[in-house]
């Protein structure tokens, strides 16, 4: 089993399409056995309560300093024998302390094809009034390795959506997830939990999966 630790600030729908999957055996050999948010009113706390996971909150703001901060987040996932972080919508860049801890070993969502529309500042609806803007005709969602820098890890996979005349960064923000972000991340975590993704000079190599 690969034991899977979540972190969210939101809504948690990415989080749900994770809980969904694991349910529904589309994506097996898979637990996640700690959510933890950023927000203590995140309402991805409650799906974690509702789908009987451990959920926790732990801020930034509760720490004396950014180190401290780091420090229990390591000892949260280290006790929680966290094989894989999954960042599904979290909104705080992570410490370097945590990062090399889990180097190779944290994924994140982002909801364009890197490298476009990516980087500091890039989240949320900022993402898709960018896009719209720019009058790009495809958009998507990017699942990546996270590296300290920003947005700037290895690619583990991609998916286009169509940008359409009439979109608001509303509208499109809701086509990314539903036609690209909740399918994308489940199976990414799926490779994972295979075995089948190894890094090479910075990119991602998907091994052909073995049948028996
Ligand atoms: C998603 O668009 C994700 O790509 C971005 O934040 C949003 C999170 O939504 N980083 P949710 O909390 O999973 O509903």
């Amino acid at each position: 089993m690969l034991r899977v630790g979540v972190l969210v600030s939101g809504g948690g729908t990415n989080l749900q399409a994770i809980i969904d999957a694991i349910t529904n055996r589309q994506l097996q050999g898979v637990e996640i056995v700690t959510i933890v948010s950023n927000r203590k009113k995140a309402f991805a706390l409650e799906r974690a309560q509702v789908s009987g996971i451990p959920g926790t909150w732990i801020s930034p703001t509760s720490f004396a300093n950014r180190s401290d901060f780091d420090q229990a987040m390591i000892d949260h996932f280290t006790t929680n024998k966290v094989d894989l972080v999954v960042l599904a919508g979290y909104l705080v860049i992570l410490g370097e302390a945590f990062i090399n801890a889990y180097e190779g070993r944290i994924i994140n969502i982002h909801p364009s094809l890197i490298p476009a529309f990516c980087g500091e500042g890039f989240y949320g609806l900022k993402v898709h009034e960018e896009a719209i803007k720019r009058g790009v005709k495809l958009t998507g969602a990017t699942v990546h390795f996270v590296d300290g820098g920003t947005d700037t890890g290895p690619i583990i996979s991609q998916k286009t959506v169509e940008v359409l005349e009439e979109d608001t960064p509303e509208s499109l923000q809701k086509r990314v997830m539903e036609e690209a972000e909740w399918l994308l991340l489940p199976e990414a975590i799926g490779l994972i939990a295979k075995g089948r993704i190894s890094i090479k000079e910075n990119r991602v190599l998907i091994a052909i999966e073995e049948r028996d």
